[in-house]
């Protein structure tokens, strides 16, 4: 039962709940006239303390697409945060308006804190570099359209690991599917957390490399998942600097790999996949973006137990 449920991590959805999301949001790809009123009278809040184009408005055209409405702040420069109001108060208030609260926040942990104090669902759209669970959830229904399905695949994921929640979340959620492998390709200075390898990783028993080149390993990647050097995330410009270019997908790496490979990246890019590679029919992740948007319209449908 999804109704009423906060989403603050992609474990907060089992392996049948995330089933159940997709099944859903593979209705509505193929009908979605039959789902333009099932939020009618319903309010999403989206509440965002951090810069977003993707998230903040395709969870907004998710909810209008089911004939909701939506509130909201991009920056909350505008609200009383400025004045000193805490986080507590502010999801106190706001969820005595809304039916569905999104939230994104630079802070780690911000939607965990939110959902101790909402009436309503709060569904984390990204706390700092923690995790990214709606983000999983869009990769996840890319994947099963464009895979087949969430079993058996290489996922290699490029550039950013400290950092990048949504690989962070994508990792944890595939770690539950069995034959998966995971390469993570990444400067010294960027790997996976600790916390990835001997809490998730280590446990699930999944075969898993590092690798510092790309070109090394692309060659046996089923999905290629690209991230951004998130510039946000440093603290010394130098490093950033030093490490913003440090892998670049171009067509000449793009013929090193499986001719079923695809290339997913949660964008926004900056120059980590060169614009010869969007005609390539591997480039997956301008479809990516729109499977976000049915698959929000899936979770807000069923936390709000409108479905
Ligand atoms: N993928 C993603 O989270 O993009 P935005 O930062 O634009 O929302």
């Amino acid at each position: 039962m999804l109704k009423g449920r906060h989403v603050i991590q992609p474990d907060d959805l089992s392996v049948a709940e995330i089933e159940e999301i997709c099944a859903l949001a593979e209705q509505i790809i193929v009908d979605p006239n039959s789902f333009k009123d099932v939020c009618r009278g319903k309010i999403l809040a989206a509440l965002f303390f951090e810069p977003s184009t993707r998230t903040r408005l395709s969870f907004e055209a998710a909810m209008l697409r089911l004939g909701g409405a939506v509130e909201g702040f991009a920056d909350a420069s505008y609200t009383s945060t400025t004045k000193g109001e805490i986080l507590a108060d502010t999801i106190r208030v706001v969820s005595s308006y809304a039916d569905v609260i999104a939230m994104r926040s630079p802070k780690e942990g911000a939607a965990l804190l939110a959902s101790k104090y909402s009436d309503c669902p709060i569904i984390n759209a990204g706390d700092g570099g923690h995790f990214h669970p709606t983000q999983t959830l869009t990769d996840l229904l890319t994947i099963r359209r464009l895979r087949g399905g969430f079993e058996n695949q290489t996922v290699c994921f490029v550039g950013d690991l400290k950092f990048g929640r949504t690989v962070h979340s994508l990792t944890q959620a595939m770690c539950r599917y069995p034959g998966n492998k995971f390469i993570f390709v990444s400067p010294k200075e960027l790997t996976v957390p600790e916390y990835m390898i001997e809490d998730i990783l280590k446990p699930a028993g999944v075969q898993y490399e590092c690798a510092e080149r790309m070109e090394d390993v692309i060659d046996k990647a089923d999905i290629l998942y690209m991230t951004r050097v998130q510039k946000e995330r440093f603290f010394n410009e130098q490093d950033y600097i030093r490490l913003k270019d440090s892998y670049i997908l171009d067509k000449e790496k793009m013929k090193l790999a499986k001719s079923d490979m695809i290339v997913l990246h949660p964008l926004p890019r900056v120059n980590e996949i060169s614009y010869e590679v969007d005609d390539d029919p591997r480039a997956a992740y301008f479809k990516q973006v729109k499977f976000g948007m049915y698959a929000r319209m899936s979770l807000i449908a069923k936390l709000t137990g409108a479905l």
